[in-house]
């Protein structure tokens, strides 16, 4: 591989305090591209002026890249040279015309960085650091430049050309070959530039700004995918009203494309003017995709849509600033969720989503503050922290201002910041010059890594309430020593015996390692609830007894902190019964039984509140985790409340169980309620279990509910489950989103044999490393099936190894993101942890390794 290294080099570390300005700036770039899957020929030319007063050369970043050709003010140069994969260039005077000429060959990327071909199409992926893969250019984000693209490429084979900003002309060329050029009048850092070639359709539509700009939307899919794309263009378009409406936010450009790809490292990206999309973040249609798939779609469009200004018109000075867009973005892209449906069962998947991913993060080997100081490789900082744990920094701001001051903050911060590279602090202090608030000490949250841990004791004496708080961070890799942090607290009490609220409820923002708040005049035995809606991001360890949870459950105000009780209730009960084998299941049974038999609550929400937490997560609260022993605790519980609870869950399922797919709110409660019963009703042991899963797999009208069934059979004894397995391939086959979903269901399979299973799933016809989508369905999926994963044989580890040294040679990029399973070895036995190990070092001493597999795989075992 050309950027192949071995571990035994040294691997270059970029620090954020060692910035500088850039060398030369690149007001203008031109780049002509003859497209051709087995050799596209890039010609760039670029308009350089020296920034600042220096005598050092042009050096343009490349990845891979041989010159054919380096001209400086239309001379053919000579005094050009390599520095490893850069070309340098020396320069006399303060601003030169530099044109270059590569060739390569997108058909041979397999990294899926850079211009790679996926089914037959040509497309690019340039954040962070692919641009320099396709041409010799200064690859960093705070060089903006105005760019003119110009493609030609077969008419034939790609009859479609696209790229950033709008289109200016096109023609006819020789030899059945066509040419496009696209102007961007803004200007933009490399990482945002885009281009797409294929035999593409467009579902088109448009969209009127508030200022009166019409601008054409057109959603591109290959032709048979046409009919799955309404559902994302509608989405468009409520986002693009949504940042008007919120955020006085308008879209600035005349056409505003997105191209749909099967082969894609993330999610998507949003590159100004055509954002580029993993397919299966576009694609839905009632019969393929579920309401989970529906939601995320929504939510994706909504995140690339919202970079326009949060990214791209604010763009970041380096990408130890990525925080900055996307911890912004995606608290944006999840206020517009919230705003579509139910806001409360929205931030309880949010939470649950931190809780899986970023928790574990923070509390590893890979934990990194959300503005990093160090990275080896920027593509290992697309995480869980970055993304989510950013978002819950700015949710944080927000709650502490108040929506009116955050309002004024962000207005400042995009007039002041328009059209240049910010940092996260350049955001902090707008906030804090529009409200007047002081931050400096929430800073902290930019700087300390780990999750803050709070305990919380409610004593009383008499009518009066005292509530004694104290903080600590934990030491994370690097930082030892923590101090204290800025927590905004939502707190109310509940009286016991009458239910009712005993105060409005109040923010506190806890700044010391220890508080105090007293509550007088109460007249009964109060109840705390505490971080009301998650207001901080953090672990609370409060003395409310069973009862206490039980009663927030069904009394709290705020459905966050009643869903927050039942969790803690069926976490405390699952915790005992690991450590001491069994545990009193009744609070846990009634407090179901009292949520589940609540008319006034949403259904959707209901199947949120009742279900237990995930293996990992029961994992998370133990000192050394036994995945046998949670597992088996866990599906005590389960059954316990299958049986116990066994006509409450066959009412909630039969009354909704001819329902018609519908894709609205009520519709998703409903199917998402029927499938949380039939799994406790599968649970209970029911003999018709089996049957009932079955004819709603069979019966379905929809995915979710398909999914649902298959995956509650999946994980049984019954034959109906091979059957249902093979039906489900049978119907799919061909359909490479919905295959995914077959071989995930499969790899999450709480079955003893899915680890032999999924082995012989890698071997499968459909399956490869090549799509990313399709390895992380099986393999990653797999990694974090606690139980399957951790199986004591170590065979799980050792698959996952295998998968990922295979993985490395195609896509590194993907492969270092499968690493963070195999670090938590500290978290485990010492059997299975020298087995994690055994593995980690087996990755590390493999020849070639990538330096992304490198940094990943190393700092997991330190
Ligand atoms: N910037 C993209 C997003 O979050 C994510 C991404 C990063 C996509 C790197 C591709 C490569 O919207
Ligand atoms: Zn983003």
């Amino acid at each position: 591989m050309a950027d192949a290294q071995t571990a035994t080099q040294a691997p270059t570390i970029t620090r954020r305090e060692d910035y500088r300005e850039p060398d030369w700036r690149v007001p203008e770039i031109a780049l002509d591209f003859d497209l051709d899957p087995a050799a596209t020929r890039v010609r760039a030319t670029l308009q350089v002026e020296r920034n600042g007063v220096h005598d050092r050369p042009l050096v343009l970043d490349g990845d891979a890249l041989v010159p054919v050709s380096v001209l400086v003010d239309g001379v053919e140069a000579t005094g050009w040279s390599m520095d490893g994969p850069n070309l340098v260039i020396p320069l006399t005077g303060s601003a030169h015309r530099i044109d270059t000429e590569v060739v390569i060959a997108p058909e041979r990327n397999t990294q899926l960085q850079g211009l790679y071909a996926s089914q037959g199409m040509l497309c690019t992926q340039c954040e962070a650091e692919g641009f320099r893969r396709i041409t010799f250019f200064p690859d960093r984000p705070d060089v903006l430049s105005r760019y003119k693209v110009r493609m030609t490429a077969d008419k034939a084979r790609f009859p479609v050309l696209l790229a950033n900003g709008d289109p200016i002309a096109q023609g006819e060329g020789a030899d059945g070959r066509h040419w496009a050029e696209w102007h961007d009048p803004f200007p933009k850092p490399s990482y945002l530039f885009a281009l797409v070639a294929g035999d593409l359709v467009a579902n088109r539509g448009s969209f009127t700004t508030l200022s009166g700009r019409t601008v054409e939307l057109g959603i591109w899919v290959r032709s048979p995918d046409l009919a799955k794309t309404d559902h994302a263009l509608h989405a468009l378009k409520l986002s693009m009203a949504w940042d008007e409406q919120v955020y006085g936010r308008e879209y600035d450009l005349d056409v505003f494309n997105i191209v749909a790809v099967d082969d894609f490292n993330f999610g998507a990206m949003e590159n100004k003017g055509l954002n580029v999309f993993n397919s299966r973040y576009i694609l839905a249609d009632p019969d393929t995709a579920t309401d989970y798939d529906y939601d995320a779609i929504a939510a994706v469009v909504a995140h690339e849509y919202f970079h326009n200004w949060s990214g791209n018109r604010v763009t970041c000075r380096d990408w130890f600033q990525l925080s900055l867009k996307e911890g912004f973005t995606v608290f944006r892209d999840q206020s517009f969720s919230a705003d579509q449906g139910s806001a409360a069962v929205k931030r309880i998947e949010d939470v649950r989503g931190l809780r899986a991913s970023q928790f574990p993060e923070d509390s590893g080997p890979l934990a990194h503050p959300v503005r990093p100081d160090e990275y080896i490789e920027i593509s290992n900082f697309y995480t869980a922290t970055i993304y989510n744990k950013g978002a819950e920094v700015i949710r944080m701001i927000h709650t502490i201002l108040g929506p009116d001051k955050f309002r004024a903050g962000t207005d400042l911060y995009f007039q002041r910041f328009d059209g240049t590279a910010a940092t996260c602090e350049d955001f902090v202090a707008s906030m804090e010059e529009a409200s007047g608030a002081d931050l400096s000490q929430f800073r902290r949250w930019y700087t300390q890594a780990g999750t803050p841990r709070v305990s919380a004791t409610l004593t009383q004496e008499g009518g009066r309430a005292r509530l004694s708080l104290r903080q600590s961070v934990p030491p994370t890799p690097g930082q030892p020593v923590k101090e204290p942090m800025v927590l905004p607290l939502k707190i109310k009490l509940f009286g016991s015996f009458t239910g009712r609220a005993m105060c409005d409820e109040q923010l506190m923002l806890f700044k010391d390692d220890a508080a105090e708040m007293v509550f007088e005049n109460l007249s009964e035995t109060p109840v705390l609830s505490i971080n009301r809606g998650f207001s901080a991001p953090i672990i609370v360890e409060t003395n409310r007894t069973a009862a206490d949870l039980a009663f927030l459950s069904a009394h709290d105000d705020d459905p966050f902190a009643r869903y927050e009780a039942m969790q803690q209730l069926m976490l405390d009960t699952l915790v005992a019964s690991v450590a001491s084998g069994s545990a009193d299941h009744q609070p846990v049974i009634d407090a179901v039984r009292n949520t589940l038999t609540d008319g006034a609550l949403d259904p959707a929400f209901i199947a949120e509140a009742v279900l237990l937490p995930s293996d990992s997560f029961i994992g998370d609260q133990m000192a050394v985790v036994d995945p046998e022993a949670i597992f088996r605790a866990r599906e005590s519980l389960r059954r316990d409340l299958g049986m116990a609870l066994n006509a409450e869950w066959r009412a909630a399922y039969d009354a909704v169980r001819a329902n018609r797919f519908e894709y609205s709110p009520t519709g998703k409660g409903a199917r998402r309620i029927k499938t949380v019963a039939l799994g406790y009703i599968a649970a209970s042991g029911a003999a018709d279990a089996a049957a009932l899963a079955y004819a709603q797999f069979e019966g379905a009208d929809n995915m979710t509910d398909r999914q649902g069934a298959l995956t509650t059979l999946a994980s049984g004894t019954s034959p109906l489950r091979e059957q249902a397995i093979e039906a489900f391939y049978q119907r799919y086959a061909g359909n490479g989103l919905v295959l995914d979903k077959w071989f995930q269901t499969q790899a999450l399979s709480s079955r003893d044999d899915t680890a032999q299973r999924v082995e012989a799933l890698a071997q499968h016809r459909d399956f490869t490393l090549a799509n990313p989508n399709r390895a992380r369905a099986l393999i990653g999926a797999f990694a974090v099936n606690q139980r399957a994963f951790h199986d004591i044989s170590g065979r799980g580890y050792r698959f996952v190894a295998d998968q990922l040294i295979a993985l490395d040679r195609l896509n590194p990029q993907t492969a270092a993101k499968l690493i963070p399973p195999l670090g938590r070895w500290k978290r485990f036995d010492a059997a299975r942890a020298a087995r994690m190990r055994a593995e980690l070092e087996r990755i590390v001493a493999t020849p070639g390794l990538s330096k992304d597999m490198f940094e990943q795989a190393t700092k997991s075992l330190d």
